[in-house]
């Protein structure tokens, strides 16, 4: 096993296991959508790493596109502005979009996009998250299709996940330690 890092209290999922959560994920998807015309949008720049590993999981043709919006800047907390930082290349109108996040949190950044890219008249909109945070209080009504795991309500980084733009590069998710951040 490779070295934890020291900023890392302990580790939720390693490699292996983020690995087999990915290939159900893209056999559900593969099941799902054939016949239809996948777009898979990221959501820039946490989903890149699932993205990267989730359009290779699915047996089927597909496109890709990517957003980018600006909720968190360089704090653990949400600060509940979403704003569109980078728009998709993409007409998405009469396709089946599904939207991949790396995190589904306070829920603020999926409520927005989904109403966003609702407006654009998609055959169908849904959302593959790979977490799901248990956060204490409330969570924005938002209801992905595609769950990779549930996770404790902790910081969270790894796996295309950051705090202030590190540690994306981890192969696991882990819990950072939570003076590093405050
Ligand atoms: P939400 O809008 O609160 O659901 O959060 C959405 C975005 O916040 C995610 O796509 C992440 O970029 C970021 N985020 C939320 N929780 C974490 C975390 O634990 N670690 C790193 N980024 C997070
Ligand atoms: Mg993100």
């Amino acid at each position: 096993m490779e070295a934890l890092h020291p900023d890392i209290e302990r580790v939720l999922f390693d490699k292996e296991h983020i690995a087999s959560i990915v290939e159900r994920m893209g056999a559900e998807i593969t099941r799902d959508y054939q016949g239809k015309d996948l777009v898979l949008i990221a959501v820039l720049r946490g989903a890149v790493v699932f993205m990267g590993d989730l359009m290779r999981a699915i047996d089927l043709p597909l496109a890709i596109d990517f957003m980018a919006v600006s909720s968190y800047g360089d704090r653990a907390k949400s600060s509940g502005i979403v704003r569109i930082v980078k728009d998709l290349d993409m007409d998405i109108k009469g396709r089946d979009v599904l939207i991949v996040e790396d995190v589904l949190d306070s829920g603020l950044t999926l409520n927005y996009l989904m109403k966003n890219l609702a407006s654009r008249h998609p055959a169908s909109l849904e959302v593959a998250t790979f977490l799901w945070k248990d956060v204490a209080g409330k969570q924005a009504a938002v209801d992905p299709k595609y769950v990779g795991t549930h996770c404790p309500d902790a910081f969270v980084v790894g796996y295309g996940l950051d705090f202030a733009e590190r540690y994306r590069n981890l192969p696991y998710i882990g819990v950072l330690k939570p003076e590093v951040y405050s």
